[in-house]
């Protein structure tokens, strides 16, 4: 039977088929309608967005901010975004060199819309969100993953692997620094030895820093952005969404190249028009008025980070890196090497919900991600419950 023959086979784009399954979105899937559940599988505080954010926003929709604005986001935001990476970053990005999105999965997914076909190849540093994996393959590109090594219970990025994974069809480094799920934080160093080779070889260099404020060392992250010239085949991705407790309001951004600008825009133009209006005002007060709210966060996961890795070292057969950036913990448990399997037994019995590591690359398979940016005390009752079923004793 010919293709014609089989509507149904034609009825959607044969990539769509060829998804790969995301794993994490099957687990919440799977704790959907019971009872009882902590969840702790998304990446995401539970404190809603401050005040002070909000009432910007109200503002400007009572304002009557409610038109279209321009597709790169207004130009009081952008200079905003301008002005945060000279107080907080030290570094002089002009406002023509950053693109407002609606969220940073959009900027993720405009990026590669802007540099990808179908035949290229992004080698990605893994493991990485499943989403960014997702966003690729919807390109048609194909995915080459570097996975960091876990050595002494650290995540450590061998920089021989990544080089050598970079062949003629490559043309995207892809990086997520801090990491989800790892927590693993390139060091200017490493950031410095990357992009020099990506430079020598015309590659393009993709980092989503969504996490970069999220440190429990200094005010933030290193970043490409401290190593790159202005021309550098460089897109930086970043979002609103985790150091302002802002997911449900999808803004993000794109720090790029000056010819970047308007190759994104003509990409953005006939995706999204433009980002929501009057949220950008909700956005500028986050940039400027949200250091203490951001601090008091990361107060509370800092004290998060340090129960966690104290409660599973007393456990006893878990095993975890240290993480010294983002909200997560990344976590084995001996014996247990289903991680699908122990997740949703979990759910089941624990009555918690979290992630599988298979969710997060190829070499993750193992791994169970918790996000531990909830109340200490139900982050106390979640891993009591956990403990009760994974140091279950005959
Ligand atoms: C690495 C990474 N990038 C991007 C995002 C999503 O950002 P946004 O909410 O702005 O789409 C997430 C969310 O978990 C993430 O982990």
């Amino acid at each position: 039977m010919s293709k014609q023959d089989k509507p149904n086979e034609r009825k959607f784009r044969p990539v769509l088929h060829a998804l790969t399954a995301n794993p994490g979105a099957e687990m919440m899937r799977y704790a959907q309608g019971k009872d009882d559940i902590i969840t702790l599988g998304q990446g995401e505080g539970d404190a809603p967005t401050p005040d002070f954010i909000c009432d910007a926003t109200a503002k400007a929709l009572k304002d009557g901010k409610t038109f279209y604005g321009p597709v790169l986001g207004s130009h009081e935001l952008r200079q905003s975004l301008s002005d945060y990476y000279e107080r907080i970053y030290n570094l002089g990005i002009p406002s023509s060199r950053v693109f407002v999105t609606s969220s940073g999965s959009t900027a993720m997914h405009l990026s590669l819309a802007a540099l990808v076909d179908k035949g290229d190849e992004v080698v990605a540093i893994t493991p990485i969100w499943k989403n960014l994996l997702g966003a690729v393959e919807l390109t048609q590109a194909t995915t080459r993953q570097v996975s960091l090594d876990c050595i002494n219970n650290e995540w450590v990025l061998d920089l021989d692997k990544l080089f050598a994974a970079i062949n003629e069809r490559t043309k995207i480094i892809l990086i997520v620094t801090p990491s989800n799920p790892t927590g693993w934080t390139a060091s200017r160093e490493e950031l410095r030895a990357i992009l020099d080779f990506a430079r020598e070889r015309g590659i393009w260099v993709l980092s989503d820093e969504v996490y970069g404020r999220l440190v429990y060392e200094g005010i933030r992250a290193p970043s490409f952005l401290d190593v790159a010239k202005e021309d550098d085949l460089l897109l930086v991705v970043n979002s609103f969404s985790k150091s302002w407790a802002m997911t449900g309001w999808r803004l993000g951004w794109i720090v790029g190249p000056h010819e970047a600008e308007a190759k994104i825009r003509d990409v953005a133009l006939y995706n999204k028009l433009c980002p929501p209006t009057f949220t950008q005002y909700g956005a500028i007060a986050a940039l400027e008025e949200g250091e203490e709210f951001l601090k008091s966060q990361l107060r509370l996961w800092h004290a998060n980070r340090d129960l966690v890795v104290e409660r599973f070292k007393k456990m006893g057969n878990v095993q975890m890196s240290y993480p010294k950036s983002t909200f997560y913990a990344f976590f084995k448990v001996e014996g247990e090497d289903d991680c699908i399997a122990l997740t949703k037994r979990l759910i089941d019995e624990a009555g918690v919900l979290l992630s599988p590591g298979s969710a997060f690359g190829k070499e993750a398979t193992g791994y169970i991600r918790l996000c531990f940016a909830v109340s200490k005390e139900r982050l106390n009752e979640a891993l009591d419950r956990i403990e009760a079923v994974i140091c279950k004793h005959e």
